[in-house]
């Protein structure tokens, strides 16, 4: 039989008297106005049909719904909406089932959870990540999953957003069966239930679950909400399907949907999503060939190499760790086992993907094996003359089309790259520590990078799970530099009279998981420091500088490592200083300032401020290509709470909300 057409995106085939309804919405299938009308078309179709027993809904593509479409939010709400073509599927009155060929995210595992039966195909896999967006489930998932598989369950994986994969989605009970034909068991299964009472998930009693159980699922969802709103009402609303009426429970979601899906938190997590989505597309390279990158050679074994190492294994690479002497390679190849070994220990990590890794892994102190190497990454001592050195020796080595990049934080890559032979190839790619764990990379386009240098790189970021942000070249790239002047606006108020544990506390309490004074002791003082010396000569002498670092320095207090920074450790924990209280008066007082008090608001007003400025300016300078991508960096590398959506996100909504 022909198909037949519902609406744009839904579409219709019978097969063996069933009705098999496929969504077609690319790129995901997200339940856009027309899949909602379309769904309702094909049920009303059905009905209608006496010889159709019931109804199999899948989707076509790798998705099988990727959850309500994201860019309605916001617009006039269009009929009907997902909770009545919900509703219409579970109180249909011929057996409904899902099929699904792939993830069935948010709305999607709505659908899914009102059809009388589900079937996964093995690729198939479920979630709600309406959290991560800052909103509850709409749709009912807070009232059906629980019913499903106890509420413990449904707070973990509501709470978290989490996604599971066929295998564990039938262990919990949300699927029936994983078959590799799914559509034909979801067409057997039809058959089955046809003429029987059918099983509806929310007339269903939510199980009993252990309140112990409960409560540790609860505590673990809180613990991670950092001040966001949605984990705590997605716990409340799945704890409330234990004891109120399917009814009342649906009205409370629904409400609490839209309340949060209007709320700033949600539109910043909306905005970071699409920004993550943004990140790393550049026009100028849509139709630019990535060069084929298998085998990388990674320059410098230590904490950082070692962590580049590990990411482009465990993302299927060759390796090739290059070290000086043969001993500082077998200390540089243990150094990345022991990662591997630690993320199995974590379950993060299968012993078996381990050992693949390991297998193809090379250290050696013979920096002629990279001559196989398509793209060489140093992550050798930030010092100029080091690397311009090593690079003009790399040029010797590696073949003609290899990829050159450095991991330099600070230094010019434009500088690295012209003491080359083919400045061409050469590109930044800086890493975040731990870098097998960070997901931000600053990619750095020198001023005569290839094009396909650029694409390729940012390919090869992609490949391994990262978040490339692709910046030009300025000191301290794009995360450096607004750290430098957020930095300094701290310093400033710390010289006018607010105390460092205060700064910190009124950015601990907006969402960062710790102040800046505290993460500057975590990093240690004395590289900052060191540069500040070198920076002394050419620094403006007219320009405000505030001297409590390098005091600090001078006395020894390096942070964390020795014991003592902005802070004093030697308890253990962190506690404020009375010594650093009497150095920083003593510098206030050699300035004649008289010390005034700070409101958490006013701290945390003015740090956002500096960001932003400084944000405005590498956006004026060409420096970033979208303040989208300013934001992605501060949330994913510098601890910006992603709900509230970076630092350019705050300021151009405070300028909108302006009259
Ligand atoms: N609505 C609108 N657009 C969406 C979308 C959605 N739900 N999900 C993804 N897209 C868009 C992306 O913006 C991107 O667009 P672009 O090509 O223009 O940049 C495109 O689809 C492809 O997305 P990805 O690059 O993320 O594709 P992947 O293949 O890597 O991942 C995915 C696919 C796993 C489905 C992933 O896109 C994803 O996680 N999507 C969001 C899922 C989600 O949060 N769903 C819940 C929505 S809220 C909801 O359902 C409320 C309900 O309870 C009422």
């Amino acid at each position: 039989m022909s198909a037949m057409r519902f609406s744009e995106s839904v579409t219709g085939t019978i097969l063996d008297g069933v009705l098999v309804v496929t969504i077609d919405n690319p790129p995901v299938n997200a339940i856009s106005a027309h899949v909602r009308q379309g769904l309702v078309e094909a049920l009303d179709h059905a009905a209608a049909l006496g010889m159709v027993v019931g109804v199999v809904i899948t989707g076509a593509g790798r998705t099988f719904v990727g959850g309500a479409d994201i860019k309605e939010f916001g617009k006039p709400p269009v009929e009907p909406t997902l909770p009545e073509v919900i509703e219409r599927i579970e109180s249909y009155g011929k057996p409904v089932v899902a099929a699904a060929n792939g993830a069935a995210l948010g709305g999607g595992s709505e659908i899914a959870l009102a059809c009388h039966g589900r079937v996964a195909s093995d690729k198939g896999n479920f979630g709600m990540p309406e959290v991560k967006l800052g909103i509850v489930p709409g749709a009912g998932g807070t009232q059906r999953l629980p019913r499903l598989i106890g509420i413990a369950a449904a707070i973990d994986l509501i709470g978290s957003g989490r996604t599971v994969k066929a295998t564990e989605a039938i262990a919990l009970g949300l699927v029936d069966s994983v078959e590799s034909d799914h559509l034909d068991a979801a067409l057997s299964l039809v058959h089955d239930l046809a003429g029987e009472p059918l099983r509806r998930t929310g007339m269903l009693e939510v199980p009993v679950s252990e309140p112990a159980d409960v409560d540790a699922a609860s505590k673990k969802v809180l613990s991670r909400a950092r001040g966001q709103t949605a984990p705590a009402e997605a716990v409340r609303l799945v704890k409330a399907a234990a004891h109120v009426e399917l009814k009342q429970g649906l009205a409370d979601e629904r409400a609490t949907f839209v309340r949060l899906r209007d709320s700033v938190e949600s539109a910043a997590l909306r905005h970071v999503f699409f920004a993550e989505r943004l990140a790393g597309k550049v026009e100028k390279l849509d139709n630019v060939t990535p060069r084929k990158i298998e085998i990388v050679g990674i320059v410098g074994t230590g904490l950082m190499g070692a962590g580049i190492a590990v990411a482009a294994l465990t993302s299927g690479h060759r390796v090739i760790g290059v070290e000086q002497t043969a001993e500082a390679a077998k200390k540089g190849r243990e150094r990345i086992a022991g990662i591997l070994d630690k993320s199995v220990q974590a379950g993060r990590l299968a012993a078996t993907v381990r050992d693949e890794c390991l297998a193809r892994l090379a250290v050696t102190a013979d920096a002629g094996e990279l001559a196989a190497a398509d793209l060489v990454i140093e992550a050798v001592f930030d010092d100029l003359p080091v690397k311009t050195e090593l690079f003009q020796r790399l040029d010797g080595i590696v073949r003609s089309d290899a990829i050159l990049a450095t991991n330099t934080s600070y230094l010019n890559p434009d500088d690295i790259a012209a003491a080359t032979a083919h400045p061409e190839r050469v590109v930044g790619l800086h890493f975040f520590s731990p870098a097998n764990i960070m997901r931000l990379v600053e990619v750095v386009a020198c001023k005569v990078t290839a094009p396909d240098v650029l694409a390729s790189v940012l390919a090869f970021a992609k490949k391994l799970g990262k978040l490339p942000v692709v910046c030009g070249v300025t000191e301290g790239f794009i995360g450096n530099r607004i750290f430098s002047a957020y930095r300094r606006e701290a310093e400033f108020m710390v010289e006018d009279g607010a105390a460092p544990h205060e700064i910190d506390a009124a950015l601990e309490a907006y969402g960062f998981p710790m102040g800046i004074f505290a993460v500057y002791d975590m990093a240690g003082l004395e590289i900052a420091w060191a540069r500040r010396k070198r920076q002394a000569a050419t620094r403006d002498p007219k320009a405000r500088y505030v001297e409590i670092a390098d005091r600090l320095c001078e006395t020894g207090r390096f942070g964390r490592k020795s014991g003592r920074g902005w802070y004093d450790y030697s308890s253990g924990e962190r506690a404020a200083d009375p010594e650093v209280t009497a150095l920083i008066e003593a510098v206030r007082a050699a300035k004649n300032i008289e010390p005034r008090s700070f409101t958490p608001e006013e701290i945390v007003e003015r740090l956002l401020k500096a960001m932003a400025d400084e944000g405005a300016a590498l956006l004026a300078e060409g420096i970033a290509a979208r303040s989208s991508d300013i934001d992605l960096v501060m949330i994913n590398g510098y601890g910006f709470p992603a709900h509230k959506g970076g630092p350019m996100f705050v300021a151009e909504t405070q300028k909108d909300a302006k009259p």
